[in-house]
C-alpha cells in the first residue's frame, strides 16, 4: 500500500504531525523532493524536533526511512539530524541515501543567499541552496552522493568544472571575496564519506522490493502544491515538484498506484516568504492567527504571513494533486474567534468572480477574494475525539469547507501532540 501526503497550501500544514501519527502503520517513510528547506515538526512526549532533511517517521522504531534520489542533500545538516536523533533512539539499518541525490554545494548557498539580497530578484527563500542546486542538476553540472565514492580526481574535475562560471559570478558580479576553493571542497566532502557510507544506497530497488513484498510505503511530501514548480505561484516557489508525481520521479518506485493522496489542510492559510496570497489578513486579525498558531518558520523562524482559509486554490491544489482525501490541522486556532471568513471565489477588477486559481502572479495580485463569513464556536476543541462532541459552529465550519472543496475531510487535528486526532 502507497500513501502519498502533500500540502495543498504553501507549506506548514502540519505534514510532519500527520506523518507521525500515521508512520505506526507503514514500513517505510520517503522523503522524495526538497531539501533542507523544509521544516517538519514533530512533538512527542513534552520534546520537540524539528525535521529538515531525515523523515518525519523515524521516530517510530518500526519503520525504515528513505531519503530518494530527487532530494538535495545538504550533508552536513542531514549528519547534524542523524546525530540528533541517534542520540534518542535506535536507528541503525533505519536509514537510506539514494546515491543518486544531488548534494547542496556551498556555492549553491552563496548564490541563494546572494541573490536574495538583491530586493528585485527576491523570492524570500529559506537560503539553503535549494534553487542553485535543482538548477545544476538540470544543466547537468550537479555533484552527486555517487561521485563521493569514485575516483577521487574526478570528484574534484566535477567541482572543479561546475564551480567555474560560479566563481566567475561570485567574484565579478555579486563581487564577493569569501568563498572556498576547489581543493577545500573536494576534501570537505571526501571527509564525509566514511560517515555517510552505511546510509548510501540503490534505495529506488529497495523501494522496489518493498513494493513488491506490499510493504506500506508513506511518501512524505515537503513544501505544498502552491509552491510547486509548474503549479505554484510562479516565480514564488521552490525548485522541485511537490505534487503527487514527485513521488514517482523522486524516488524511483516504478509507476506506481497509490492507495491514498492524503492532501493536508490547515484551518486557515499561512505563507513565508514573497508571493501573491490573496487571504493574506495583514492587519491584527493576521496578528492575531499568528499569536493563536504560532506561526513563526520552523527553518528560517521568520513570521508567516497568515489568512483565511482560501477554497479557491485549495480545490486548485486537490485537483493538480490528486488528493484524495483531506487532513484539516490545526482547527483549534480558531477556537476563540468571533467569526471566521472563507474565500469562496475570487472578484476581477471587470466585477466577474471567478473560482479557478489564475496561472500569473499579475492576475493574483489583482483579484479580492469573495468571503463567506461562519460564526466562531469561541470553545475549547481540544481533546475532542468525536466529530459529534464539537461545538456545533466547527462541525458547520468543517461540513462548509467540505462543501467548497468538494472533498471529504477524514481527519481532524486539533492539538499538536500525535494523537490529538477526529478521526470520522
Ligand atoms: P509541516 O512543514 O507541514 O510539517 O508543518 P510545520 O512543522 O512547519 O508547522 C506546523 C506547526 O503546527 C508545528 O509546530 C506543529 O507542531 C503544529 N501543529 C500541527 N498540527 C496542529 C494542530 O492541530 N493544532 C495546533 N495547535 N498545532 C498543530
Ligand atoms: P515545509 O516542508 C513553507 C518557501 C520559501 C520561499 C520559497 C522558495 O516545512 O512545508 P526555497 O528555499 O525552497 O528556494 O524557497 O518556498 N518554502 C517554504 N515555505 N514551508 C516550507 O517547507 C518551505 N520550503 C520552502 O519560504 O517562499
Ligand atoms: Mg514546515
Amino acid at each position: 500500500m502507497i500513501y502519498v501526503i502533500l500540502g495543498t497550501q504553501w507549506g506548514d500544514e502540519g505534514k510532519a504531525k500527520v506523518i507521525d501519527y500515521l508512520a505506526r502503520d507503514f514500513d517505510y517513510v520517503v522523503r522524495f523532493q526538497g531539501g533542507a528547506n523544509a521544516g517538519h515538526t514533530v512533538r512527542t512526549g513534552g520534546k520537540k524536533i524539528v525535521f529538515h532533511l531525515v523523515p518525519s517517521g523515524i521516530l517510530n522504531e518500526n519503520v525504515k526511512v528513505v531519503i530518494g534520489n530527487g532530494v538535495v542533500l545538504d550533508v552536513e545538516e542531514f549528519l547534524r539530524e542523524i546525530n540528533l536523533i541517534a542520540g534518542e533512539i535506535d536507528i541503525s539499518g533505519r536509514v537510506f541515501l539514494s546515491n543518486r541525490a544531488h548534494i547542496v554545494m556551498p556555492y549553491h548557498k552563496i548564490l541563494d543567499k546572494a541573490k536574495e539580497l538583491n530586493k528585485s530578484s527576491a523570492i524570500g527563500t529559506t537560503q539553503r541552496g535549494i534553487g542553485p542546486a535543482y538548477a545544476d542538476k538540470a544543466d547537468r553540472l550537479g555533484i552527486r552522493i555517487s561521485d563521493l565514492y569514485g575516483d577521487k580526481k574526478i570528484l574534484r574535475d566535477k567541482i572543479a568544472q561546475s564551480f567555474e562560471v560560479k566563481e566567475y559570478i561570485i567574484k565579478n558580479y555579486y563581487r564577493l571575496s569569501d568563498y572556498p576553493t576547489v581543493d577545500s571542497m573536494t576534501e570537505e566532502l571526501l571527509g564525509f564519506r566514511d560517515t555517510l557510507k552505511p546510509f548510501v544506497a540503490y534505495t529506488e530497488k529497495i523501494l522496489q522490493e518493498a513494493n513488491a513484498q506490499r510493504k506500506n510505503i508513506l511518501f512524505e511530501g515537503a513544501q505544498a502544491s502552491l509552491l510547486d514548480l509548474d503549479f505554484g505561484t510562479y516565480p514564488y516557489v521552490t525548485s522541485s515538484t511537490t505534487i503527487a508525481a514527485g513521488a514517482l520521479s523522486g524516488s524511483g518506485i516504478g509507476a506506481s498506484s497509490f492507495a491514498n493522496i492524503l492532501g493536508i489542510t490547515k484551518a486557515y492559510t499561512t505563507r513565508v516568504g514573497e508571493g501573491p496570497f490573496p487571504t493574506e489578513l495583514d492587519d491584527e486579525r493576521g496578528g492575531c492567527l499568528r499569536n493563536l498558531g504560532q506561526e513563526f518558520g520552523a527553518t528560517t523562524g521568520r513570521p508567516r504571513r497568515c489568512g483565511w482559509f482560501d477554497a479557491v486554490s485549495v480545490r486548485y491544489s486537490i485537483g493538480v494533486g490528486g488528493v484524495m482525501e483531506l487532513f484539516l490541522t490545526k482547527l483549534d486556532v480558531l477556537d476563540e474567534l468571533e467569526k471566521i471568513s472563507v474565500c469562496t471565489g475570487y472578484k476581477k477588477k471587470d466585477g466577474s468572480v471567478i473560482n479557478y486559481f489564475p496561472s500569473t502572479i499579475e492576475e493574483l495580485n489583482e483579484i479580492e477574494p469573495v468571503y463567506t463569513e461562519i460564526e466562531g464556536w469561541k470553545e475549547k476543541t481540544y481533546g475532542i475525539r468525536d466529530f459529534s462532541k464539537l461545538p456545533h459552529s466547527a462541525r458547520r465550519y468543517v461540513e462548509f469547507l467540505e462543501l467548497c472543496l468538494e472533498k471529504k475531510i477524514s481527519y481532524i487535528s486539533r492539538g499538536f501532540e500525535r494523537d490529538e486526532v477526529i478521526v470520522r
